[in-house]
């Protein structure tokens, strides 16, 4: 199931601004991660980690390189598609964890997944109600279905989030900083879900982080630093998954 790398990022470049104030955020990027991979991306403020997500994610464009996406058996070149053939490949395959949450204010925590159920995979009301429930009460956030996100806190609404990215079971998931709003105990409930999700259900997951204390729980730790992946050893044609160190949870 871990084999062959599902999303790999191929010489990855991308700079903001030109001339004087041009800065690059990815410098010549190459990454390979495999299904049922939980994969941790660290680094400091500014490194570029929020920029390989978007790229990786089809969401902005790199100056150059390529981002390849295996799915059923097909191989999608990213950038090569059409922006409307990307959206729907996001739509149909992405959950997103956003730095910055993202909830529609007028929806209730129960409604923000609810409608990527039924608008999203054509869900019956009632289905889509009862899974969005379940993964609101695997959040611990079974007495807050009916609150609006201004009703929620911080880490409450980073929780809906969360849930909203996983609830229809995407073969990828891009989550920046998704525990950063969250007290450990939470934190850990959402790493254990995330695990869940590449694990049993073969998600490859990409998390972007500050907190140490994930580490433990993924397979695979990306560092960046100033544009560049950490592994200048990394063979350029064939990308591994560019693993620093790799550890096996117990089952
Ligand atoms: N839209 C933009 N316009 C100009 N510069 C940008 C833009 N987005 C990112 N950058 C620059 O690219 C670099 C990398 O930014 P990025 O957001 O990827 O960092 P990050 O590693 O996610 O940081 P943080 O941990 O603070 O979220 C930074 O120097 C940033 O200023
Ligand atoms: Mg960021």
């Amino acid at each position: 199931m871990r084999d062959e790398p599902v999303l790999q990022g191929f010489h990855l470049t991308r700079s903001f601004g030109d001339g004087e104030t041009r800065t690059y955020a990815l410098r010549d990027v190459s990454l390979g991660l495999k299904k049922g991979e939980l994969a941790l991306l660290m680094g400091p403020s500014g490194s570029g980690k929020s920029t390989l997500l978007a790229v990786l994610s089809g969401l902005l464009e790199p100056d150059s390189g390529q981002v390849l996406a295996r799915v059923d058996g097909d191989a999608v070149d990213l950038w090569k598609l059409t922006p409307r053939q990307r959206e729907h490949f996001r739509l149909k395959h992405c959950g997103f964890i956003f730095q910055g949450y993202n909830l529609f204010p007028a929806l209730t925590a129960e409604q923000q997944l609810e409608i990527v159920l039924r608008w999203g995979e054509g869900i019956s009301g009632r289905e889509a109600r009862e899974r969005s429930r379940e993964m609101l009460s695997l959040l611990g956030l079974s007495k807050k279905c009916h609150l609006l996100p201004a009703q929620l806190s911080g880490g409450e609404k980073q929780r809906v989030a969360i849930g909203r990215a996983l609830i229809k079971n995407p073969q990828f998931v891009f989550a920046d900083e998704p525990t950063s709003a969250l007290d450990w105990t939470h934190g850990e409930q959402v790493i254990e879900l995330l695990r869940i999700a590449a694990h049993e259900r073969g998600a490859t997951i990409l998390v972007v982080s500050h907190d140490h204390r994930i580490v433990p729980f993924v397979d695979t730790v990306f560092h960046l630093e100033d544009g560049r992946l950490q592994e200048a050893e990394t063979p350029v044609d064939v990308p591994p998954p560019g693993v620093r160190f790799r550890l096996e949870m117990p089952p």
